[in-house]
This record gives structure tokens, C-alpha cells and sequence, in this order.
């Protein structure tokens, strides 16, 4: 048996729930924005190797590849309830840059993960899988947060709720919505943004933030579009990293400036995201990222959508 799995990128907190929320992306075009990994049979043992355009900024040495860790973890798993582990080889197509806050390391992660779930025979749970996705993606990124990993496994936007058999819920979504993402060709390690983040905040903004992400979901289940997209602001992590973004600052001006309903980090940057539900102004808005944001060859932009499917089967290589 050979299959090959997808996992979207995705944009973590989404602004307004800094590590609880975030999107799934589905460029417009049809276009897939995320890595793929090819699983099959082998006589024994796990065997990785990468092939792609990001495949030279991971390390060499297979065992140092995180879908290496992906297999051994779930190898243990599948231990664990007693079942076997036949000979697995992964296949890594890694099409998303590394350190680009479109869920490099999620996409990953949650497509070696859903494949070997797919391989053997759908062993773990819904959320047995999703758990295990949380840890592997926090040795990379340096603390466990599902809200890459969510999305991407799971489609849609995600809140995480992390209580007993609820892991996470899909919060209806704007279907007019437009989501520009520029990847502006920089690199920022995610475990670096995070190291930044002061390990408390004050009072006011503590309840600052329960109360735009509480409004965020209301909204959102209401099916008011403007006060949702009113209600994206980060009050925790954008005031700290934005500094450090080049260009960032001045780039979300001009999006709120050409008539954008929000715009802010994804993930921990430096792609940036804005919102509009009018498709010529989204063009608008990706041509000014293209000029002004993006830096380098490596840099990139997109018309998205939610993608509402998650990670899924996807047709062999060189079969279609
Ligand atoms: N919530 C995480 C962070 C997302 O902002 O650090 C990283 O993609």
C-alpha cells in the first residue's frame, strides 16, 4: 500500500487568541500551499527522506527529520494497544518555508500523523492524534500550542478548548471572507518568538483579551462579518513582535489604508495577513504586498480561502 496525504497551511492565532485560534489556508486558485508525505510499506524499520523546495533547510541526517520522531511516536502508540508496527517509509515533500508562519512545521507533522494513522488502520482517535500532533510540533517550535496543528489537521478555524473529550471546536466562518497572506521571504524561528514573549501581562490586558476573543466567537456564531473582523486585533504578541518584523508595521498600515477589514501576523510572523471580502481589492491588497513586503526569492502571496477539508488523501505522484 502507497498513499500520499496533504496538510494546509495554516495562520496560528489569527490575531485576536494568541495559541488558541487559528485558520486553515486554500489559495483561491486552487493551488496547494502546504507539505505532502508519501507513506508505504517496507521490510522493516522507518525510513525518511525529503524531496521539495524547502527540503535543503531541513536537516540531513534522517533521524534528525521530525517525521523520524513522528513514526517513533506513533510506533509506541501502536505498542501500547498492542498492535504491530510493520516497515514504514515517509516521504516528505516539503513545500512550505521553514520559519514562515504559515505552520511549516504543523503541515509536517499533522501529514506524517494523519498518514501513518491512515496506514495503519486508523489505530489512534480523532483526538489521540490530534495530542500526539501537539507534542511532535512543540519539540520544534518549543512549547506545545494546537493552533497550527488544529487547522491543520482538522480544516476551518479552530478554537482550542482542551477540556476532557473536547479538544478543540470549528467556529463558523465568513464564506465572502478573503484572507491575503504575504511570506515575505524572512526567516523567524518560532521558538525565538516565543522566547520574546514576557511571561506575564497586566490585568487590563489579560481582560482585554478574553473579551475580544470572547466577542470574536460571538460574532462569528451571529454571522455579524464586520464586528468579527472589527474584533481581530492582537493586544499580546503582535505589540511585541511586530518591531521586528522588516516591514511589517508599515505594510499593515497600507492594507488598513486601501480598505482591508483587518490585518495582522500570522502565526509568529513574518506573514502577514489581511481580510476583505471584495476579490478586486483583495487583488489590490496582494499587489502591494508583492511589491512592497516581500523581500527576497524565497517570499510568496496568496488569495485564500479557509480551507474547510484539512489534512486529507491526495492523488500519488506522477499519477495525475
Ligand atoms: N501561537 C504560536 C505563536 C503560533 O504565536 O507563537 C506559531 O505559529
Amino acid at each position: 500500500m502507497t498513499i500520499r496525504v496533504y496538510a494546509p497551511a495554516s495562520m496560528g492565532n489569527v490575531s485576536v487568541g494568541f495559541d488558541v485560534l487559528g485558520g486553515a489556508l486554500a489559495p483561491i486558485d486552487g493551488s496547494l500551499l502546504g507539505d505532502c508525505v508519501s507513506l508505504a510499506e517496507v521490510e522493516q524499520g522507518i525510513e525518511v527522506s525529503t524531496i521539495g523546495k524547502f527540503a535543503h533547510k531541513l536537516p540531513s541526517d534522517p533521524k534528525q527529520n521530525i517525521l523520524y520522531d513522528c513514526a517513533v511516536a506513533y510506533q509506541k502508540e501502536l505498542t501500547q494497544l498492542g498492535k504491530p508496527f510493520k516497515g514504514v517509509s515517509l516521504v516528505l515533500e516539503k513545500e512550505l518555508p521553514v520559519g514562515s508562519g504559515l505552520g511549516s512545521s504543523a503541515s509536517s507533522v499533522v501529514a506524517a500523523l494523519y498518514g501513518l494513522n491512515e496506514f495503519y488502520d486508523n489505530a489512534l482517535s480523532k483526538n489521540q492524534l490530534l495530542l500526539l500532533m501537539g507534542q511532535l510540533e512543540g519539540q520544534i517550535s518549543g512549547s506545545v500550542h494546537f493552533d497550527n496543528v488544529a487547522p491543520s489537521y482538522l480544516g476551518g478555524l479552530q478554537l482550542m478548548v482542551e477540556r476532557d473529550d473536547v479538544l478543540c471546536s470549528t467556529i463558523p466562518s465568513f464564506d465572502d471572507w478573503y484572507w491575503v497572506v504575504a511570506f515575505s521571504g524572512a526567516k523567524v524561528s518560532t521558538a525565538e518568538a516565543r522566547a520574546l514573549m514576557p511571561n506575564q501581562v497586566e490585568l487590563k490586558t489579560a481582560l482585554k483579551f478574553g473579551q475580544n476573543l470572547a466577542a470574536f466567537i460571538d460574532a462569528s456564531h451571529r454571522g455579524n462579518s464586520d464586528l468579527a473582523a472589527s474584533l481581530l486585533v492582537d493586544i499580546i504578541a503582535e505589540p511585541v513582535r511586530a518591531p521586528l518584523i522588516p516591514g511589517f508595521v508599515e505594510s499593515k498600515n497600507a492594507m488598513l489604508e486601501l480598505g482591508a477589514m483587518a490585518s495582522g501576523i500570522s502565526g509568529s510572523g513574518p506573514t502577514l495577513f489581511a481580510v476583505t471580502t471584495d476579490l478586486a481589492k483583495a487583488q489590490q491588497l496582494q499587489d502591494y504586498l508583492q511589491q512592497n513586503y516581500i523581500q527576497n526569492d524565497d517570499g510568496f502571496s496568496h488569495i485564500c480561502k479557509l480551507d474547510t477539508l484539512g489534512a486529507r488523501r491526495e492523488a500519488l505522484r506522477g499519477t495525475v
